[in-house]
This record gives structure tokens, sequence and C-alpha cells, in this order.
């Protein structure tokens, strides 16, 4: 052997020795922590992280109830069954600005839910969120006798109706009619909260009290406001409801709480949030494996907060 060839060989090895233990610490890393340490994107909105999940990230790396499906670039996620566009993500405040794809354009969705939250508290509206009032499937007022006919046998009058499709009735309470499957029937919505207005409900109770049915939405209060103080064009404002629809767009805000402080923690400690879908708790990953709250200190002991 040649001595010149030594000092190659002991570099190939120790090339060799530094690739092979790379690659046992890469391997080394727990799969979920790598998984949960990914963000996702859908749409305009980006850095998709805990408590979200969906896309690339697995159920585990967020929390129940908080599934992004992203469709048509927009981010969309269920509450108690109704689904919403996510129109912005606000992380370090832990709030989610939401809006029903369903009031887009007007108030004439065919199917109608609530805005509703879940009774476990994993979403609260923030303060500056509103609710909203739709009666639908109210009467008709009645048509107008036909008097152009000579031949028409005369008709019966027609009873008077105890509700009218009325104009503008104040600031608070609008009308809208809408068409769906073949039928038109007249709606009405209230931008004011009723508890506590017990004479104003008594007043428009006689136009309410037969509508069919009622819905319950969320708004953003100053965007409701701002509708009500705009002048509203004549001689047809917004007959389907579009001022009302065109402030719903908008969104309203909910603020989230998905085990935030056991998050706190655990990021705190280098860990990423996440969640056991065994045991159905808080999970944080790190980079050896999963722990129930914080991840150890390089020596083994746990940070305390
Ligand atoms: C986690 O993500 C950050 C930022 O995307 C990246 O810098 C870091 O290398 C990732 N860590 C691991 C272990 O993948
Ligand atoms: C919405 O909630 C209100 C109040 O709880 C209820 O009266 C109404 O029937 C609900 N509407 C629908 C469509 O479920
Ligand atoms: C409506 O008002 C009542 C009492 O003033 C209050 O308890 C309730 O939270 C309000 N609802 C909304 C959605 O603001
Ligand atoms: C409500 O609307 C106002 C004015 O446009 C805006 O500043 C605020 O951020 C909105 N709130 C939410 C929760 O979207
Ligand atoms: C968040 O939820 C946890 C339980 O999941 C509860 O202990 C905590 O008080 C809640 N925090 C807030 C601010 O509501």
């Amino acid at each position: 052997m040649h001595p010149l060839h030594l000092p190659g060989s002991f570099f190939f090895i120790i090339i060799t020795f530094v690739l092979i233990h790379a690659h046992k610490f890469a391997s080394s890393v727990d799969e979920r922590y790598e998984k949960c340490n990914r963000t996702f994107a859908c749409g305009k909105i980006k850095n998709i992280g805990y408590p979200f999940w969906g896309s690339d990230r697995p159920d585990y790396c967020g929390f129940p109830g908080f599934q992004l499906n992203c469709r048509d670039s927009f981010a969309e996620i269920t509450i108690m069954s109704v689904r919403y566009h996510v129109l912005g993500i606000k992380n370090e405040f832990r709030l989610l600005n939401v809006a029903r794809p369903d009031y887009r354009g007007d108030l004439c969705s065919i199917f109608l839910f609530n805005t509703t939250l879940d009774p476990d508290g994993l979403f609260k509206f923030t303060p500056d969120t509103q609710e909203i009032n739709l009666y639908y499937h109210c009467a008709l007022p009645p048509l107008p006798p036909l008097t152009s006919l000579p031949s028409t046998p005369p008709t019966p009058p027609t009873p008077p109706t105890p509700i009218q499709c009325q104009g503008e009735m104040d600031e608070y309470l609008r009308h809208f009619t809408c068409n769906v499957n073949g039928v038109t029937f007249c709606g009405y919505y209230l931008t004011r909260n009723l508890s506590g207005l017990p004479d104003y409900i008594a007043k428009i109770s006689g136009f309410l009290g037969s509508c069919g049915k009622r819905v319950v939405l969320a708004a953003n209060q100053s965007e409701i406001q701002s509708m009500e103080e705009r002048p509203s064009p004549s001689p047809s404002p917004s007959p389907k409801g579009e001022n009302l629809a065109k402030a719903l767009a908008k969104g309203f805000g909910l603020q989230w709480n998905a085990s935030n402080s056991l998050c706190d923690r655990c990021r705190g400690s280098g860990g990423q949030c996440g969640y056991n879908t065994v045991s159905n708790k808080f999970s944080c990953y790190c980079t050896d494996r999963p722990y129930d709250t914080v991840c150890p200190t390089p020596t083994g002991q746990f940070v305390t907060t």
C-alpha cells in the first residue's frame, strides 16, 4: 500500500461515517413533528397551521372541528354542519373571519340554516359581531283584481291578508322578495337584537307572525351600521336584499379556543401542537416523540412554566 493513499481512504471513511450518522439523525426526528411543522396555503390565506388541519396537514396536526377544505381557492370550514368561507385568519389573536357562501349576492337561499356555534365553545363571536334575523315565506299582498278583461265573470273579493310585503318599514326592518323554485314570497330582515326591545317586538309581530321560517345570521356590526346609515336608493332598493347580502359578504369574527394555553406551552418548549385522535387529548409533538403538554429540555428536564 502506498503511504500517499492513506489520507484519502481515511477521509473517505470519515465522510461515510458522517453520512451514516446524519441519516440516523434525520430519521430520528419524529414523523408527526415533521408533518405538523408544515403549514399550508389556500387562496389568499397563507401559513395555515395549528389548530387547522387539512391539505397535507393530517388530522392529528390540528384540533377536531378545525378542518379546512380548500375548494375553488377558498378555505372552507364547517361549523354545526353549516359551511363557511374563511376570509382571514389572525393566528396571533386566534381570530377567524368567516362568511356564509349561501348568502352571496342576495338573501334568497334555498336551504335555510341558522349560524349556530358549537356547544363545546370552540368558537365564540367577537364583540363586534351582531345577530341578524331573517324571516322567510311571509305572505304576499293580494294581487290587484283583474278589471281589464270584460268577459271574465266578476271574481269574489279577495279577503284581506294580514301580512303585506311592505316597503322600507324603518331603518332596522326591511323587506325583500324571493322567487325560489317558482314560489314568490315576502321576506323581512331585522338588523337589531330583539332581546331588550319588547315594545318594538309587539309593534312588528303582526308582520312577522305568520312568516314560515326564521333564520338567525351573524354579521359585522360596523358593516351593518354603515348599511343602515346609507340612504336607500329609490324606487326599488335592493329587491332581494342585496344590501344586506353585501354586508354579510364581509364576514364576521370568531375567536377560537383549541387548548390555546396548552399550545402556547408546547410551542414555548419547541414542540408542534397537535391532537391525539386515539385518546382525544391535546398532544405536543417533539423531535423525538409526542408528549402530553411540553417537550423535555435537552438535559431531560421538563420545561416549567
Ligand atoms: C420546521 O419548519 C421551519 C420553518 O418552516 C424550518 O425552518 C425547520 O427546519 C423545520 N424543522 C424541521 C425539523 O423540519
Ligand atoms: C333559528 O333559530 C331560531 C332561534 O333559536 C329558531 O326559532 C329558528 O327556528 C331557527 N331556524 C332554523 C331554520 O333552524
Ligand atoms: C342580544 O341581547 C341579549 C340581551 O341584551 C344578549 O344576551 C345577547 O347576547 C345578544 N345577542 C347577540 C347575538 O348579540
Ligand atoms: C368589522 O368591520 C370593520 C370595518 O370594516 C373592520 O375594521 C373589522 O376588522 C371587522 N371585524 C371583523 C371581525 O371582521
Ligand atoms: C378554553 O378551553 C379550555 C378547555 O378546553 C378551558 O379550560 C379554558 O378555560 C378555555 N379558555 C377560554 C379563554 O375560554
